[in-house]
């Protein structure tokens, strides 16, 4: 959506200059620095190539220096890394007509992290915050021939403690992360991705390096440093405008006329204008005359996401001196929080485009410790995996980064809404001087860059941080609050929402997640129970109780995280493990796992209705473990999903119509236990499948309250629909139907969940044969006059432990080759629950995959991300079900 972002050269202008023939002068020139430089650490003992954009990780992993650093406990024995300083070396030459330019600039788009830089022996400037972007003018210290550019990065762990012993008066907590996440300390006291420094769902590798390009820009009248676009929408005159900023550097000050265009909508305005000297800002408001004809950006599964080109032109007496395009999409966001009839407490949902939407989907980590290893098709890949899943939202988390351009780019294409955290998660952060005016720095380049994706529908100002003043989670004697309370309004309402407000009025702003929005706002911006279900949005985890049943869970408005643990497959961890590492209780397995007695929960979970895997072959057992953790991460997520999904209507005691299920977390940063439903490498987790099921647009929910069983119709279409429910009973003991059921047909008002089917089990159960709790299991699925809606869903009387007559089924599976699709027949000689298909390291996915054989038989097709074959798939292919554990 931006013309200019994290890459350099970030001139689109230049090109366009020469192409329309204007002459030089025009500006500006680029110098990309990208590319091999040298790199060695403090003492010169390591000296190497290194590849920028990169890392100190990566150019040590691609030298051959040291090994894969997620190969087994490698994240320890390269602890010396990120211990050690240093230095980036480049040459390169200038030429004349650069050097005679008025203004040259050296340009870091992101520099990791500390670091002080030279340019020809001298002094140009010092880094301090991985989300900046920083110039440096350096015209005068450029040479003809040879200039030699080097920037000296001190080890980032360092820098942290030592700003940690620098601020005594009091401390800022945490000070270190839990043991079990073998981590290091202060990383609240540098401006970098938090969770380099370690997570409980990730390794501790603080990196270093220029992970984001490096130019020399020079120009003779100004320079175009980003353009952003904002469509806004006047609901009194109906009509559209789009205010265009020009963040402009200038030589001296230039008067000159920009013209703005939208082709396709038939709108143009020119303008007469000043660009002062220096850096500034100057804003346009384009008015759109065909506003009626405007299309509307609409989320996943809601509509298509049209854009149109937004053209920029600048002159000055007749020679351009500016030219850009960027893409504008027109959407207008609402966060409602108003008073609820029949509740205490605020709604809390989004109006986009005037429609009240739920939010479906998950939140987005890193997708690698080293950024420069993230390709484009990873990010492609995760993102399709999100709408194939119908997922419209995810949530960039405070601990991460602000994702790459192309990340935004590929939501806007895909509908995916963003809610953005800034980054700051889980800890109290300081507030000195310095740090705030690095921090508004940071906020004010960021916003810039992304708001004008329309993506993005929120702002929010960090992680859980009101909810660990609140809820004391650091200890913090009560006589002590104040400055802790005092520092959070500082940082997050005085400066971060201060300028979100001045930069971007077209998005809500919310203070931090989870939080209860305005009633926080009313009680000081820390709420006494940020938690509370009444208001905002809530996070939630339980590992203890049992997560099939649904009152566990807080009927809130808005989940914004809940989760659980599961195992990747075994074909992940094999790159980064050894034969002796395949145990549940080996080191490596205890190693991976960074939260605390996260590996005992994940049984004691799965023994709430799992036999526990206790083959005699190690092996066996171990693969079986990851099973069965997949099938209870996706059974618990799944439950807690629909619970809120049938929940968006009701009010019951005052709590629901709950808008939003973000489940954590959708990707994960390495081969580990996580809560993620993808799995490092882009492999779907069971849970992930299970997602495309739970939040489709049309979903029969099944659930039992005072021993009746209901069956809800959710739906997020917008037109209204007349459902009955259809079920199926089916004994444990053998594939085939005991007796079917069905609903009269209900009214289904578009965005809203109904109860459309409701029995007491024991007449469901008496009408049907011989069926007790223990013996018969319950299919079910929507209807219409014109026929099937939504996916089927299922139904346990019991757990499944305590099912009689359930067999290990004989299943066979075939494939074949149909139509240049990959398909796969399978039979089973008997009712098969969670029937999972592996084909270990050939990368793709199944068009199903963890489903129930009531039936018998089953067909699904493989879409394989490389080429494979028959031969291949079928070799590689095996099939696992639940009683295949025991
Ligand atoms: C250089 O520093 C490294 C790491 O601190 C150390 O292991 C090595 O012995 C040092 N080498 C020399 C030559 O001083
Ligand atoms: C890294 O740089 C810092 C600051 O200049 C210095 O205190 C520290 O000793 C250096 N570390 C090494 C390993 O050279
Ligand atoms: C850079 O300048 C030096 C000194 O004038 C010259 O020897 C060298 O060939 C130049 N390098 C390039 C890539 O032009
Ligand atoms: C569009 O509307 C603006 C303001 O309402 C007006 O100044 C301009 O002349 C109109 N342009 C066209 C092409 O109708
Ligand atoms: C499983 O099914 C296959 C194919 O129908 C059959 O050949 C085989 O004998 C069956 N095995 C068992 C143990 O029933
Ligand atoms: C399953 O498929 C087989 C072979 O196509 C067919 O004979 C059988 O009737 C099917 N069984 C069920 C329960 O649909
Ligand atoms: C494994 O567990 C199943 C189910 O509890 C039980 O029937 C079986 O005897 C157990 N096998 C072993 C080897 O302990």
């Amino acid at each position: 959506m931006t013309a200019s972002g994290d890459t350099c050269p970030r001139t689109l202008g230049v090109l366009l200059c020469l192409f329309v023939g204007v002459v030089s002068g025009c500006s500006p020139e680029s110098l990309s620095l990208d590319g091999k430089w040298s790199l060695s650490n403090s003492n010169g003992s390591v000296s190497l190539a290194a590849q920028v954009p990169g890392c100190v990780h990566s150019a040590l992993q691609q030298q051959g220096v040291i090994q894969d650093p997620y190969f087994r406990f490698n994240d320890l024995t390269y602890r010396w890394i990120a211990l050690e300083n240093w230095t980036y070396t480049t040459v390169f030459n200038v030429s004349a007509r650069v050097r005679n330019k008025q203004k040259v600039l050296l340009s870091f788009e992101g520099v990791d992290t500390v670091a002080s830089i030279r340019l020809n022996g001298v002094a140009v400037g010092s880094t301090d915050n991985m989300f900046r972007r920083y110039d440096f003018s350096v015209r005068d210290l450029l040479r003809d021939g040879v200039n030699e550019l080097k920037v000296g990065l001190m080890s980032p762990v360092l820098y942290a403690s030592e700003r940690r012993e620098a601020h005594s008066a009091y401390r800022v907590p945490p000070e270190c992360p839990p043991d079990v996440q073998k981590g290091v300390c202060h990383v609240n006291f540098i401006r970098k991705e938090q969770s380099s420094f370690s997570w409980d769902w990730g390794p501790s590798f603080p990196t270093m390096g220029l992970w984001k390009g490096v130019c020399v820009e020079a120009f003779d009248v100004l320079q175009l440093v980003q353009v952003s676009s904002v469509p806004l929408y006047n609901s009194g005159l109906s009509q559209w405008s789009v205010q265009v900023e020009l963040h402009v550097d200038a030589v001296q000050t230039t008067h000159g006329q920009v013209s703005l265009s939208i082709p396709e909508l038939e709108s143009e305005q020119s303008f007469q204008t000043q660009f002062v000297s220096g850096k500034t800002k100057n804003i346009f408001i384009l008015h759109i005359n065909t506003s009626s004809e405007v299309k509307l950006w609409w989320p996943h599964t809601h509509g298509d996401q049209p854009s149109y080109q937004l053209s920029v032109r600048g002159s000055q007496d007749g020679l351009l001196i500016l030219n850009t395009k960027s893409k504008v999409s027109f959407r207008t966001v609402e966060l409602i929080q108003e008073p609820v009839l029949g509740s205490p407490g605020l709604s809390f949902y989004f109006r986009i485009n005037g429609k009240p939407v739920f939010l479906k989907g998950s939140n987005w980590i890193p997708a690698h410790s080293f950024q420069d290893q993230i390709s484009p098709d990873v990010v492609r890949n995760l993102l399709q995996s999100a709408v194939d899943a119908n997922m419209n939202t995810l949530r960039v988390w405070g601990g991460g980064v602000y994702e790459q351009d192309l990340f935004y780019s590929v939501c806007d294409e895909l509908g995916i809404m963003i809610w953005q955290d800034f980054m700051f998660a889980c800890a109290m952060y300081p507030t000195e001087d310095d740090f705030i005016q690095t921090v508004r720095e940071e906020v004010v380049q960021q916003l810039r860059r992304l708001k004008s994706h329309p993506s993005i529908i929120i702002w929010s100002g960090n992680n859980e941080n009101e909810a660990a003043l609140a809820t004391d989670w650091f200890s913090i004697p009560a006589s002590q609050r104040p400055t802790y309370t005092r520092d959070y309004v500082t940082l997050y309402v005085n400066n971060i929402r201060k300028i979100v407000q001045e930069e971007d009025q077209s998005r809500p702003f919310l203070v931090s997640s989870p939080t209860n929005g305005a009633e926080s706002e009313r009680q000081g911006w820390v709420a006494a129970d940020p938690y509370d279900p009444h208001y905002g949005d809530t996070h939630f985890y339980s590992y203890l109780l049992d997560c099939w049943d649904w009152r566990t869970f807080p009927r809130t408005r808005f989940a914004s995280e809940y989760g659980f643990q599961s195992w990747p497959s075994l074909s992940t961890l094999q790159p980064v493990s050894v034969e002796e590492d395949w145990s549940y209780d080996s080191d490596f397995t205890s190693h991976r796992q960074h939260h605390e007695d996260g590996n005992q929960q994940m049984l004691l979970q799965a023994a709430f209705h799992f036999h526990l895997p206790n083959a005699t072959d190690p092996l066996k057992r171990f693969t079986d473990t990851l099973y069965i953790s997949q099938v209870t991460q996706a059974q618990c997520v799944k439950t807690q999903t629909e619970f809120y999904r049938r929940s968006r209507t009701e009010i019951v005691e005052g709590k629901g119509q709950t808008m939003g299920a973000l489940y954590w977390q959708l990707n994960d940063i390495w081969q580990a236990p996580s809560w993620s439903s993808i799995e490092f490498g882009g492999k779907w987790k069971m849970l992930h499948y299970f997602a495309q099921s739970f939040f489709a647009p049309v979903l029969p929910v099944g659930f039992e309250d005072a021993d009746s069983l209901f069956i809800y119709a959710v739906s997020d279409l917008s037109h209204d629909l007349k459902l009955r429910a259809v079920g199926t009973v089916f004994s444990w003991a053998r594939p085939g139907p005991v007796c079917t059921l069905s609903s009269d047909p209900l009214l289904v008002p578009g965005g809203s969940a109904v109860a459309v089917f409701k029995q007491p089990v024991a007449a469901l159960l008496a009408g049907c044969g011989r069926c007790t709790r223990t013996t018969c299991l319950l299919t079910f699925h929507l209807e219409d006059a014109s026929g099937r809606q939504g996916p089927t869903n299922h139904h346990f009387l019991c757990s499944p432990k305590d099912a009689e007559g359930l067999q290990r089924p004989n299943i066979t599976a075939k494939v074949q080759e149909a139509e240049s699709a990959l398909v796969i027949t399978l039979h089973s000689s008997s009712v098969a629950p969670f029937v999972w298909l592996d084909v270990g390291n050939i990368p793709g996915r199944f068009s199903s995959n963890g489903f129930l054989m009531a039936s018998g038989n089953m067909t699904v097709t493989f879409d394989a991300w490389r080429p494979t074959s028959v031969t291949e798939l079928s070799r590689s292919l095996s099939v696992t079900s639940l009683t295949d554990v025991y």
